[in-house]
């Protein structure tokens, strides 16, 4: 238990929310008031915000980070037949979005110092019939995407970062989501811009891939009851709009507010820090430390009262929904040994520097007696 008889929770939406309540109930209100739910002002604002937040041209929002990816594969015109390649450890969503467009997802093992895709691995996996690449910016910190680029332009393939885990993150001072073809998001509530539910977006420079997501989203139709292509139901609400317009304003802050308590953490002894690649900016949406003993260290935290989660504890190739996929245990050495020692320490918007102490001097205790 903390000083204060609490505990430490690895993540807590309520600071973050008690400081915005007041916007976040004009937003709600101003929706309501409106009369208008789906596919109106507010998505339309949103869209042209987060779009220029980040200098491209586009933002299509959908309905969750997992259609952002289905839906950006699918206008891209990939499907059936091809082959997109991504890594296993990630949230399962990534691979269920590319099954769901109808792909077959070639999965490569990671860098261990950044937990993201190996480009050497990449550009080892690419058949006559890969057609796209999806980095993961895992955890807030951006995948190695200049020699990603480099093997895009090589084979011509279609990059689409997945940006749920690394809003507003940088690469050589390029904002992530702005290098590939394409970039999805998720608006999850715990994400480092949540809406409150589910929530996503696709973000472009290309306006006739724009205009296909635009279709798709909303039933392959071009105007009322005018269908061009089978499309799908996947939007996002006026509701969810308004309240993430409240936080995009905020959103370098409370980045810069994540920072702060990772550059605390990083004096931690005991455990495997994270690394931030030279030139990146890490957002640390997940503070990620690895421990050779982990369960045993996490249950320690526990009874001092240090919430921990595992972000993940068995890689998309091993769980047993995705045993076709015929990648047996050591086929990916990295990412099952991260698998297996990572977790996920106390990070969220409004820790408070007492709380930060608590999880620092908890460990420095724990480390002294191991
Ligand atoms: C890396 C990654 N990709 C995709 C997704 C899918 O997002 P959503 O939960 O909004 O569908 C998530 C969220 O869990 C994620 O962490």
């Amino acid at each position: 238990m903390t000083s204060s008889g609490g505990v430490v929770e690895c993540t807590d939406l309520r600071p973050l929310h008690a400081a915005l309540a007041q916007g976040l109930a004009a937003a709600a209100t101003r929706v309501l008031q409106s009369g208008w739910f789906i596919l109106g002002p507010e998505v339309e604002a949103f869209e042209r915000e987060f779009a220029s937040w980040h200098g491209v041209d586009h933002a299509v929002g959908v309905a969750n980070g997992t259609d952002a990816i289905e839906l950006a594969l699918r206008a891209a015109g990939i499907g059936p037949g091809d082959e997109v390649i991504t890594v296993a450890h990630t949230a399962v969503a990534t691979v269920c979005a590319v099954e769901r467009a109808g792909a077959r997802p070639v999965l490569v093992d990671i860098d261990p110092r950044t937990f993201t895709m190996d480009p050497a691995a990449a550009a080892s996996a690419i058949t006559s019939r890969t057609r796209a690449i999806i980095p993961v910016h895992l955890y807030g910190h951006p995948a190695d995407m200049n020699a990603l680029l480099a093997i895009k332009q090589k084979h011509g393939l279609f990059l689409l970062e997945d940006c749920a885990q690394a809003h507003g993150a940088e690469s050589q001072g390029r904002r992530v989501g702005t290098m590939g073809d394409a970039a999805s998001f998720s608006f999850y509530p715990t994400k480092n811009l949540g809406a409150l539910g589910d929530g996503g977006a696709v973000i472009t420079r290309d306006a006739a891939l724009t205009a296909r997501l635009k279709r798709i989203r909303n039933y392959g139709q071009v105007v009322r009851y005018r269908h061009q292509e089978r499309g799908v139901n996947s939007r996002l609400d006026e509701l969810q709009a308004a309240l993430l317009r409240v936080k995009l304003p905020h959103l370098q802050a409370h980045n810069d507010a994540r920072r702060a308590v990772a550059s605390r953490y990083q004096s931690l002894a005991g455990v495997g820090l994270p690394t931030e690649a030279r030139g990146c900016r890490h957002v640390y949406h997940l503070y990620a430390v690895r421990h050779p003993r982990r369960d045993a260290f996490m249950a320690c935290l526990r009874e001092h009262g240090v919430g921990t989660l595992i972000h993940y504890p068995v890689p998309v190739h091993l769980q047993e929904a995705y045993a076709d996929l015929g990648l047996r245990p050591g086929a990916l050495p990295q990412t099952e040994s991260a698998a297996a020692e990572v977790l996920s320490l106390p990070m969220y918007v409004g820790l408070e520097d007492h709380q930060v102490s608590h999880v620092i001097e908890t460990i420095a205790k724990i480390s002294e007696r191991t």
